[in-house]
């Protein structure tokens, strides 16, 4: 393993589709279901704050319920065994923290953390399933407290997207799991790694807007899929 030294990794829902975390916009998808626009965004949030809480509320149950699967694995086994390896996720679902994955990038926040609309104080861990009151309050001043989450017409937090966009740029190889590579800025990640002649795999069941752009694209399960092409990178001591 000589030859590659710098991996930077982006997942999207799809990891997390085999632990029964469901995705957004597949089949089954929670856009599917519900309206982005009443329960996502921070005017719905103004509109009805019970609403939006009561939905992550479900959610957080949902994930809570979840364990990693061997794709979440598979990356952590990677990260103990790259120089330089950083994982950069769109989840807020916690399962690679879970899995023992140790240099996050989140983009899109994490589900288990809350902060104060006031902005009072820094976001806290809450972990609380079910939660004491909806909507939850800042325990440092009583104010409305919010999911730590990015809603949709809301800017990603400016370290995380400069972090992710700066490895993207020195990465050798890219690997792009489970994600539909539609939203913006996080789908033009894989796009700056080719711009840099970095080696960019997409591990994804269907074709995605970058699959006819990237070096490889991997099928099937990224359960299945990643873990079996990390032990042919293993065996073969290059990307295979
Ligand atoms: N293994 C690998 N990929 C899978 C699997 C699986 N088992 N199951 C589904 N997929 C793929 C789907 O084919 C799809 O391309 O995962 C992708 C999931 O796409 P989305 O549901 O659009 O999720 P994502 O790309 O993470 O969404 C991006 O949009 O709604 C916002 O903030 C939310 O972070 C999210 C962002």
């Amino acid at each position: 393993m000589s030859k590659i030294q710098s991996v930077a990794v982006l997942t999207g829902a799809g990891i997390s589709a085999e632990s029964g975390v469901p995705t957004f916009r597949g089949e089954g998808g929670l856009w599917r279901s519900y309206r982005a626009e009443d329960l996502a965004t921070p005017y719905a949030f103004r509109r009805d704050p019970k609403l939006v809480w009561e939905w992550y509320a479900w959610r957080r149950s949902l994930i809570g319920a979840c364990q990693p699967n061997a794709a979440h694995l598979a990356l952590a086994e990677m990260e103990a065994h790259l120089d330089e390896f950083v994982l950069i996720t769109q989840n807020v679902d916690g399962l690679h923290q879970l899995a023992g994955s140790q240099n996050i990038v989140e983009l899109h926040g994490n589900i288990w953390r809350m902060r104060c609309t006031r902005d009072c104080c820094p976001s806290w861990e809450d972990r609380c399933d079910p939660l004491p009151e909806i909507p939850p309050l800042c325990p440092s001043c009583g104010a409305l407290a919010r999911p730590d989450v990015v809603w949709f017409g809301e800017s990603l937090p400016g370290e995380a997207l400069d972090t992710a966009f700066e490895v993207c740029r020195r990465c050798q190889v890219m690997l792009v799991i489970g994600t539909s590579a539609v939203v913006q800025p996080a789908a033009s990640l894989p796009l700056v790694a080719l711009q840099n002649d970095a080696y960019v795999v997409e591990f994804n069941p269907e074709a995605t807007p970058i699959s006819e752009a990237v070096s490889q694209v991997v099928g099937g399960s990224a359960a299945e899929a990643l873990p079996r092409w990390w032990r042919r990178w293993l065996a073969g001591g290059r990307h295979p």
